[in-house]
Parts: C-alpha cells; sequence; structure tokens
C-alpha cells in the first residue's frame, strides 16, 4: 500500500428526509444569498425545487436561479454561473441534481472567486485553486458519486475536450432516495454501471497485490450487482436503490482509493467520446469495459482471476489465471446485457465512425493501468466496440 494522508471535507446526510435535518443547520451557518443551481427541469417536475426553496425562504436567504445545467455540463455554462455569481454577490451554492449539476457548481465554486481562467490554471500552468464559494449538493440522480468528491467532469466546447477539473468539494451532501424516484430506468441503471465501473476501475490499478481498500472495493462491487439485479426484478425497490445511494458516495468518496493509483483507463476513453458525441456517460463505459479488458488482462491476471472469484463467482477449481481472467470478463460484458444496457457504440446511437480516432488521439493514458496503451490499440479497442 502507497502512504497516504485521509481526511474528508463533505458531511452526509442520508436518508428518508435528510433535506429537513441537512438544509436548516447547515443554511444558518452561510451567507444570506444563495445559488439554487440545477438542470434542466426535472426538479420542477418533481416537486424537489418547490420543497428546496420552502427551505431557504426558512431560512430568510435570498435565491438566485442557476439553471438549465446540462447534462455533460460545459465550461460556457461554468462561467455563466461563475458570472452570475459575480454579478448576485452569491455567498453559497446549492446544487441540486445528478452529477452534471454538482460538477458544474464545483467549477463555479471555483471561477466566481478568481480572475484567472480555471482551464488555462489546471491544463496549462498546473495550478489548481484554493479558494472556493462554500457549497452543498442535494443528489436527485446517484451513481457518478460527485456529491463527495472535488473532481468535476466538465466539456470544454472549444477545444473538444471532457476532462476532470478539480474544484471545491460541497461542505454538505443531502442523499435521500426520495429525491431520485423520478429518475427513469435507463438513467438509474446506468449511473449504476457508473458506480460499479468506478470499483472496478480504482481495483484494477496499482499497486496490484491486494489491499485492505480493495477488499472493500470487492464488497461494494458485489452490492452493486446484486442490487443491481433487484432493481432488474423492480425498479422502484426503494431499499435496493438507497444501497445503491450509499454505493455510489462509497466508490467515489476516496476509501477505495486510499493507498491506491487508480486505473480510470475506461473513464479517459469514455470522456472523450462524450466530448465528440454528447453521449450517455453509464452507457459509454458499459461498452468500453469488457472490450478494454480483453486487450488488457494478460498484463494484470492476477487481479483480474481475484475479480472473476470475488465478486462474479467463478470456480477456480480447474482453472487457469487467465482462464479465470478471462471468465470474468466474459461474466460482466453477460451482466451488460443483462442490465439492458448497449454493447456497441452503433446500440448507442453513435453514428459518425471518424469520432473514434478523434477520441483514441485525444484521450488520456493512464499511470495506474496494468498495461500501458498505445494510441493505435485505443483504436482498435474503440474499433471493437463500433
Ligand atoms: O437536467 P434535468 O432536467 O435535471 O434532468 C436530468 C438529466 O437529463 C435527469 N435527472 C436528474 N435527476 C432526476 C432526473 N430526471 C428525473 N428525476 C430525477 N430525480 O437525469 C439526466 C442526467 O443527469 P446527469 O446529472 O447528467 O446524470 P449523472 O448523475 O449520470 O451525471 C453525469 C455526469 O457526471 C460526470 C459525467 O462525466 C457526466 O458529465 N461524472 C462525474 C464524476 C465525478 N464528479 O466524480 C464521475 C463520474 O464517473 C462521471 O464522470
Amino acid at each position: 500500500m502507497k502512504d497516504f494522508i485521509y481526511s474528508y471535507p463533505t458531511k452526509v446526510y442520508f436518508g428518508e428526509k435528510a433535506a429537513a435535518k441537512a438544509l436548516p443547520a447547515e443554511l444558518a451557518k452561510v451567507g444570506k444569498t444563495v445559488m439554487l443551481a440545477y438542470g434542466g427541469g426535472s426538479v420542477k417536475k418533481s416537486g424537489v425545487y418547490d420543497e428546496i426553496c420552502g427551505y431557504l425562504r426558512d431560512a430568510g436567504k435570498e435565491i438566485v436561479d442557476f439553471s438549465g445545467i446540462m447534462p455533460n455540463p460545459t465550461y460556457s455554462k461554468v462561467q455563466e454561473g461563475a458570472a452570475l455569481a459575480r454579478e448576485k454577490k452569491v455567498d453559497f451554492i446549492l446544487a441540486v441534481g445528478g452529477g452534471s449539476v454538482i460538477d458544474c457548481c464545483k467549477i463555479v465554486a471555483a471561477q466566481a472567486v478568481t480572475e484567472k481562467d480555471i482551464w488555462q490554471m489546471e491544463f496549462k500552468d498546473h495550478e489548481y485553486p484554493t479558494a472556493f464559494l462554500p457549497m452543498g449538493a442535494v443528489v436527485t440522480a446517484s451513481g457518478t458519486g460527485a456529491e463527495m468528491n472535488n473532481g468535476a467532469v466538465i466539456t470544454n466546447e472549444e477545444t473538444n475536450e471532457k476532462a476532470g477539473v478539480l474544484g471545491a468539494h460541497a461542505g454538505f451532501a443531502v442523499l435521500d432516495v426520495n429525491y431520485t424516484m423520478s429518475l427513469p430506468a435507463k438513467q438509474v441503471l446506468s449511473g449504476a454501471f457508473d458506480t460499479l465501473s468506478h470499483s472496478m476501475e480504482t481495483y484494477l490499478g496499482s499497486p496490484r497485490d491486494i489491499t485492505l481498500s480493495d477488499e472493500i472495493a470487492e464488497a461494494v462491487m458485489c452490492n452493486v450487482i446484486r442490487n443491481i439485479r433487484l432493481l432488474l426484478k423492480d425498479i422502484n425497490d426503494k431499499e435496493a436503490r438507497t444501497e445503491l445511494m450509499w454505493a455510489s458516495a462509497m466508490a467515489e468518496n476516496g476509501i477505495l482509493k486510499i493507498g491506491k493509483v487508480t486505473d480510470f483507463q475506461a473513464h479517459q476513453i469514455e470522456h472523450q467520446l462524450g466530448a465528440y458525441t454528447d453521449c450517455n456517460y453509464g452507457q459509454g463505459l458499459a461498452v468500453i469495459h469488457p472490450v478494454l479488458y480483453r486487450h488488457m488482462y494478460k498484463d494484470g491476471v492476477k487481479q483480474f482471476a481475484r475479480m472473476a472469484q470475488k465478486v462474479w463467482e467463478i470456480p477456480a477449481a480447474g482453472k487457469s489465471q487467465e482462464e479465470l481472467a478471462e471468465a470474468g470478463i466474459q461474466a460482466l460484458a453477460d451482466f451488460v446485457k443483462e442490465m439492458g444496457l448497449p454493447s456497441t457504440f452503433t446500440e448507442m446511437g453513435i453514428t459518425d465512425k471518424s469520432v473514434l480516432k478523434k477520441v483514441a488521439d485525444t484521450c488520456n493514458l493512464t499511470a495506474g493501468c496494468c498495461k500501458k496503451l498505445s494510441r493505435e490499440e485505443v483504436l482498435e479497442i474503440l474499433e471493437e466496440c463500433w
């Protein structure tokens, strides 16, 4: 295990009526002007918006609406939010939504308090923001785990990059499964696959010998698979959705990453696919994972073989490590089908094959991955996903 420092800034309010506990207590600690940030309107349809406005009014806050944050949020939307926060002298940002809204707000929180351009700062000058407007998050779509970390995935439309930008941590997060029950089944399942993907990508990082973090990751993966199967029987199974909500946060709150360098190669490929196609995030991952793993596993055979046994419950008797690893990857591919997720880019509705080379040429190649992939091999992988 590598050396680490562990400390966590996000206070989690989890469970039924969590907002009623969280918001009066937390809003009392912040200034008067609150930016209420949300997406394309689902929160208004579901009634969550009215409920949150009620808490804000009861706390005597002035509300600055910041709406229309799109899935795969853009850098220009970040700039719009930062300009609004400055103009209205916002004291606090409350993000109400899924990963896209929360991520956008993390960078608004940073951009609002600096004259420097955050993209330039992070990607050209390799400097990271240290001052932020304070923010909180109310989760309406789980899966990404965005509520408990300070990484934000933002699409820069000018440079055609979808990249991880470091921003604010939410000081608190409200996780009440009732706020997610209006989410369409397709989004519930693609979000749950994102959680599985985070756990797998962390597990398959380095060091390659098993650590406590990996054993916790095995438990998270088993939990996610079991609860997804419950949802396949009844998408409104609240207990399963509740478990998945916490699994989502667990997979991205740093616990599984303690002492590890993560792999995250599938995410890096998916980010650039998203930059060029604006595709659904979890679906892209579902297509990429099995194909990518068939290219990688021989370089990390021990880890893949252990995952096959511990997570996919494949008996080891009579199998070599390679055979076990292959069986595990096949179990993952079968699970993608069982979930009704796409197995090819064409099934996802992507029609322009020319994007594949652009994705291969621009995606990050990660340090934690057991195999150092070449751009040619990434292109091969992408073509196999077609
Ligand atoms: O915009 P509205 O109208 O709110 O509709 C949204 C959106 O269309 C809808 N939705 C959200 N809550 C709902 C709801 N519809 C009905 N009822 C509800 N309760 O769902 C759609 C998708 O929302 P979005 O926030 O885009 O989904 P998700 O949570 O999957 O977030 C995806 C984004 O998170 C990033 C992805 O790259 C992508 O941009 N990620 C962030 C990560 C992080 N910060 O750690 C890690 C992830 O792997 C991921 O990369």
